[in-house]
């Protein structure tokens, strides 16, 4: 660097620092991912999840759907002749520390792949750090569409192993009008979540082409206690049901307060439901209302039943979907690892993008041109503390 001369503004100084400190710390993680981990080392796999928080169950479940595929893979002699490891970090929900720690995993701890997030407005903030330091990333159950674009651009190095929002609110639409025979739907979303804005968006495009009419939409806030404001505004539309797409302790706050008002209607919602806390928070109010999800531990397919039998021997307790996805999302990417012509960044990439007719618990898993998967969705029922498999919707 050449010597500053002269009285340069302390700022100035200050910057070029930090762009010489940057550059460095660039420098020396683009080559760690082009060579890939050091002969013999470990190979580390980054995990960012939602330990704690209002989302805990999401990072939680995958975590242990994670750990139990490495170390199956472990037992099965590792890849390449390495054994695997997970290094897991909690960002309590905000999508802050998940830039923060997704970051930490990559230039500190140097992983060869990272898994994550399961909300996708926290997937939006690894998404261009994958990029940036060429290390690929698999989120297990993201659903909206920009997690992985840039732009119009698809992202070189994310990919997801779950369906799209477009096809989830157009199932449920469909559901609410053929199925449920529904006229007349209300709308409450979480305008902080990009999830749930575009999943309510979908689903009300298509349910007004199938000529529904939407009678209300409202809005609340992740974090938010009180909602019956909305949900008088909504009650006096007389609507036959309410679209949800929010996160589990939300919805399950909503539902209490619905019926507190005296609405009677079912509320229907998306994979955001998925939670043994939603039915503990909810406290019986959701009886009878609908969700989509990725998958039903009641499936009777072989591959399922030896997944949940798997799970609950280590872990006690009957697997969500966010654990079968945490499973399948660490499975592809070790398949992955497993073809890679060498574990650098790039390699591992050529191969995830390769990825086609996986086997995986949530279904058959085939990444296309924008490195999403498309697969079936399961409707469920809310019966007695339960989702009850009601119905299972092919994609186009
Ligand atoms: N699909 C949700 C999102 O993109 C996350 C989610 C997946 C929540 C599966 C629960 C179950 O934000």
């Amino acid at each position: 660097m050449h010597r500053v001369r002269g009285l340069a503004p302390l700022a100035l100084l200050l910057a070029l620092a930090a762009c010489e400190k940057r550059k460095a710390a660039e420098d020396t993680v683009a080559s760690a991912a082009a060579s890939g981990p050091a002969a013999g080392a470990q190979i580390l796999i980054g995990h960012v999840a939602s330990l704690t928080g209002n989302e805990a169950t999401f990072g939680d479940s995958t975590d242990k759907g994670i750990r139990l595929a490495v170390d199956e893979q472990n037992a099965r002699g590792g890849i390449k002749g390495r054994q695997l490891a997970v290094k897991t970090y909690d960002d309590q929900g905000k999508q802050e520390e998940a830039s923060l720690v997704t970051t930490r995993l990559v230039v500190d701890d140097k992983v060869s792949v990272l898994l994550g997030e399961v909300a996708s407005k926290r997937s939006l903030a690894m998404a261009p750090i994958a990029d940036q330091y060429q290390v690929p990333m698999v989120t297990p159950s993201s659903t909206n569409p920009k997690v992985t674009k840039d732009g119009d651009k698809v992202r070189p190095y994310v990919f997801r192993v779950c369906y799209l929002d477009p096809f989830q609110g157009a199932a449920m639409a469909r559901f609410a009008r053929d199925t449920l025979k529904l006229k007349r739907v209300a709308v409450l979303r979480d305008v902080g979540n990009d999830y749930s804005v575009g999943l309510a968006d979908f689903f009300l495009s298509k349910f007004k082409e199938l000529g529904g009419e939407i009678v209300d939409d409202q809005s609340y806030k992740a974090g938010d206690s009180d909602f019956k404001a909305q949900l008088t505004a909504i009650k006096r539309k007389k609507p036959e049901a309410i679209f949800v797409p929010g996160y589990y302790t939300e919805v399950a706050l909503i539902a209490r307060q619905t019926r507190e008002l005296g609405l009677t209607v079912p509320l229907m919602g998306g994979d955001g439901w998925e939670s043994s806390k939603l039915f503990e928070i909810a406290r019986g109010a959701l009886e009878g209302s609908y969700f989509s999800n990725h998958y039903s531990p009641d499936d009777s397919g072989p591959r399922i039943v030896e997944f949940v039998k798997k799970f609950q021997a280590r872990y006690g307790g009957v697997p969500d979907s966010m654990a079968a996805l945490g499973y399948d999302a660490a499975r592809v990417a070790m398949e992955a690892m497993a073809r890679a012509r060498d574990l650098s960044g790039p390699a591992i990439r050529d191969a995830i993008a390769a990825t086609k007719g996986f086997a995986g618990v949530t279904g058959v898993i085939t990444l296309d041109a924008e490195h999403n998967a498309v697969k079936p969705l399961v409707v469920l029922k809310i019966e007695g503390n339960a989702g009850k498999y009601v119905a299972t919707v092919q994609p186009d």
